[in-house]
């Protein structure tokens, strides 16, 4: 992981601007999972610690975006970019972050480099679909794993495919299990944002629904609710709610197991990337850490 961390240093010193690398050393590198993820498959690769770069920088890039979006002021533990500069600020560094990841993309082999780029045209397609899809409550599962699939799962699945097709690995079998993951990870996010508290993310809890987010959690719970609480539920959504409507929420979850049938799915497609990667025992615990992790 140094040399990745060597690599980032590099590639943002590279684009010569003190504010950029100002700005890029104020957010701290989070937990790095996509670029775990490239050295447990590419390990034996010299070039595998700057194909985990570049997919920092994207994931970099696409939380600057995020924050902006969401309207989140704290990221990785402190305030984020549009907290501390404004969101013009935070678009830009993000679009250099993203162009500069390409620039250095185009030096692998294009079938990497197609992966990777076409990956973050879809990250931003879920990235406005999930806004669009806030305008009005959203019940629909299927809809809700497609978004899913596009802003968050995308990326993870090329990074996987990316390293497979760097070390002469099945990068089919290595994508299924980068889908299964990522899809499993964000499931994850989505109920730390209902169970967790901002100290421990870093970020801000009980966010998504205020911003119009129905994660899946919401999703089951609207299923399980009489027609009067549906109307309750829906009549809180996008909006900022107050302490008592969240202990509502929070308790009527628990009463219909919102979370653990939420947590069900998350386990069921980290089993099918498992599957996937069988003997890649490297690979097997990445997912482990990542179901269980807090943050
Ligand atoms: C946050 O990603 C955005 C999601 C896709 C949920 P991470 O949880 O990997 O963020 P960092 O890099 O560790 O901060
Ligand atoms: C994932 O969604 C964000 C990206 C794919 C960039 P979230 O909006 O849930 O991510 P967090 O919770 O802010 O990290
Ligand atoms: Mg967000
Ligand atoms: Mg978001
Ligand atoms: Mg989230």
């Amino acid at each position: 992981m140094q040399r990745v961390e060597n690599e980032i240093a590099r590639l943002i010193k590279e684009i010569d601007y003190d504010e950029v690398t100002r700005l890029f050393e104020s957010l701290s590198g989070g937990k790095r999972l996509r670029a775990k993820l490239i050295l447990k498959i590419a390990s034996e690769h010299d070039e595998a610690p700057l194909l985990a770069a570049i997919i920092e920088l994207i994931h970099a890039a696409s939380l600057l975006h995020d924050d902006v979006i969401d309207d989140a002021l704290t990221r990785r533990g402190i305030a984020s970019v549009n907290a501390t500069d404004g969101s013009k600020t935070a678009v830009m560094l993000g679009d250099i972050l993203y162009s500069k990841a390409f620039t250095e993309l185009v030096s692998f082999d294009p079938k990497i480099a197609k992966v990777v780029a076409s990956s973050v045209t879809a990250l931003s397609k879920g990235e406005m679909m999930d806004v669009k899809m806030a305008d009005a409550f959203n019940f629909d599962e299927s809809k809700y794993l497609d978004m899913l699939y596009l802003k968050t799962a995308t990326l993870i699945e090329s990074a996987a495919i990316a390293s497979a097709l760097l070390i002469g690995k099945d990068s089919q079998k290595y994508g299924v299990y980068g889908k299964n993951l990522g899809l499993s990870f964000q499931i994850i996010d989505d109920i730390l944002d209902i169970t967790s508290d901002s100290a421990t993310l870093g970020k801000p809890a009980m966010n998504d629904f205020v911003e119009g987010k129905c994660t899946l959690p919401y999703i089951h719970l609207y299923e399980a609710l009489s027609e009067e609480d549906k109307k309750r539920l829906s009549g809180s959504h996008a909006k900022k709610i107050d302490l008592s409507e969240e202990i509502w929420i929070k308790d009527m979850m628990n009463e219909h197991k919102c979370i653990e049938k939420s947590f069900l799915l998350a386990q069921k497609l980290s089993n099918e990337a498992m599957q996937a990667v069988k003997d890649d025992q490297a690979l097997v615990s990445i997912l482990e850490t990542m179901i269980k992790r807090s943050y």
